[in-house]
């Protein structure tokens, strides 16, 4: 049967104490809607309709930008979780597979588990993913007979013994399209806190004949977000996990607990990852390179053999081809940096291309931005490029060219020419003892205040 997604991300999330929606606060590197939306892809989604509320604008500029397909309906008013869900049925209009419902705070479903849903799905009508609570606390409580679900009871209007109920509610509910938002059209809100709970389409769906079951999680799934200190928890969980994935996988982390990753990053077999290194979004390191301690990657891409640091920035759209060298105090932006080439210490290069087994000297400097627009550096195959270079760009250094320390090149290069643009070296001999006798002087009169 075909899915389609219902992700609720319209709460404000006040205990944020935050400008940012809730669901917009990152982990690992992105909104934590981002990372339900992508739990869901598992199920292979015709649609995604993200339900937004506080801060719709931004929210549904966020979810654009990561899935352009998706589609981001507004609830003015916040009466529940049902009526949020029931915002999204225009968009579902014609729909006849199965809906899911996930919550935009609630990053860690994983996807094998909403295939457990979706399999218990073909058997049942209605599917809630419960856990055994540590501290059930406020949640809603499944009501269970054998594996049939009866209801949920939400904490605020449950009875003593219903409160002694550890199996709670994750939010999480699956089922054919049609029938929940028929389900939903019976909610009423005449319960404790006056809101339309999406939970009692259970018992609505159990008095009209259909059948309803649990799928069990961890505990660790469901976690959800609601302060900054839930949000510092759920990265440090994602953290370990994904350190964990890593070490699986035949990646070297030398000390596991100091690397920072990203959701999407992707590290192969027998890269050797040295402390304290962080990883944005975005990055691709191949098998067998070696990224140093402190260095700061995004966006980027390291290819096969490559070493990155120590204290190396690589910044959207780097590219470095297989057996490249990046050093110490070295950022790279936009730019591809061919097989073998070497950037070894202390360097700018944006927006340029660098070719095959060139060599960067020390600080040497792409100028690729004149305080209006961005300008391009080509360096060719083989080229030596002097230190402290300034390549004021739009600029071309021609396959095997030089050029001479503290150039400032500002006009192309022919390959194999050597370039020199700066003052030639004048000498005056004896000179320098004349100037010390004299400041010494100088400084002898100060002294005794004449
Ligand atoms: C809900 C469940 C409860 C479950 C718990 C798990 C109901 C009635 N209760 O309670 O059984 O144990 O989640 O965390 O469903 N939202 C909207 N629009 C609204 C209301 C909520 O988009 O009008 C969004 C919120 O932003 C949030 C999610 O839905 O992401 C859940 O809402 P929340 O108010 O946190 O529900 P709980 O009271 O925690
Ligand atoms: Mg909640």
């Amino acid at each position: 049967m075909k899915t389609s997604l219902i992700i609720l991300a319209a709460g404000k999330g006040t205990r944020m104490n935050s400008d940012l929606p809730k669901v917009l606060h990152p982990i690992a590197g992105e909104p934590m809607l981002i990372h339900a939306m992508e739990s869901g892809r598992v199920l292979e989604p015709e649609h995604t309709v993200i339900v937004a509320g506080h801060c719709a604008d931004q929210v549904r500029a966020a979810t654009l930008a990561h899935d352009p397909e998706a589609i981001v309906v507004d609830q003015q008013e916040q009466l529940g979780t049902a009526h949020a869900v029931a915002q999204a049925r225009p968009a579902l209009a014609g729909f006849d597979g199965m809906a899911v419902v996930l919550y935009g705070d609630t990053p860690f479903i994983q996807p094998e588990t909403l295939e457990r849903m979706q399999a218990a799905q073909a058997q049942h009508d209605v599917v809630v993913l419960g856990f055994q609570a540590a501290d059930p606390a406020r949640y809603g409580r499944l009501v269970m007979q054998g594996d049939r679900l009866e209801r949920i009871v939400e904490f605020k209007d449950a009875t003593e013994a219903e409160r002694a109920i550890t199996l709670c509610n994750s939010g999480v509910v699956a089922a054919r399209a049609e029938l929940l938002f028929d389900l939903i059209d019976a909610v009423g809100n005449d319960n404790a806190a006056g809101e339309y709970y999406l939970t009692d389409i259970v018992g609505l769906a159990r008095a009209r004949g259909f059948s309803a079951t649990a799928v069990t999680c961890d505990e660790a799934e469901t976690l959800g977000v609601n302060s900054r200190a839930d949000l510092a928890l759920a990265d440090a969980a994602f953290q370990t996990r994904a350190r964990a994935a890593l070490l699986e996988d035949g990646v070297t982390l030398m000390a596991p607990e100091t690397v920072y990753l990203a959701r999407d990053t992707i590290i192969g077999r027998d890269t050797l990852i040295e402390p304290n290194v962080v990883f944005g979004p975005g990055v691709t390191v191949e098998s067998g390179a070696t990224i140093r301690a402190f260095s700061h990657l995004e966006g980027c891409h390291v290819s096969r053999g490559g070493i990155v640091g120590p204290y190396a920035r690589l910044r959207p759209g780097a590219e470095l081809a297989e057996d490249v060298r990046i050093g110490n105090f070295v950022e790279i932006k936009n730019a591809q940096v061919a097989e073998g080439a070497k950037i070894n210490h202390l360097s700018y290069v944006g927006d340029a291309f660098v070719g095959a087994g060139a060599n960067l000297g020390a600080g040497t400097i792409t100028c690729n931005y004149d305080g209006v627009m961005k300008h391009h550096t080509h360096i060719g195959a083989r080229a030596f490029i002097g230190s402290n270079t300034m390549l004021v760009a739009p600029v071309n250094i021609g396959d095997g060219a030089m050029t001479g320390s503290g150039s400032v090149i500002t006009s192309d290069v022919e390959p194999d020419a050597l370039a020199l643009a700066r003052a030639p070296q004048v000498e005056k001999p004896g000179m320098a003892r004349k100037l010390f006798e004299m400041l010494k002087a100088k400084k002898a009169r100060m002294q005794r205040g004449s």
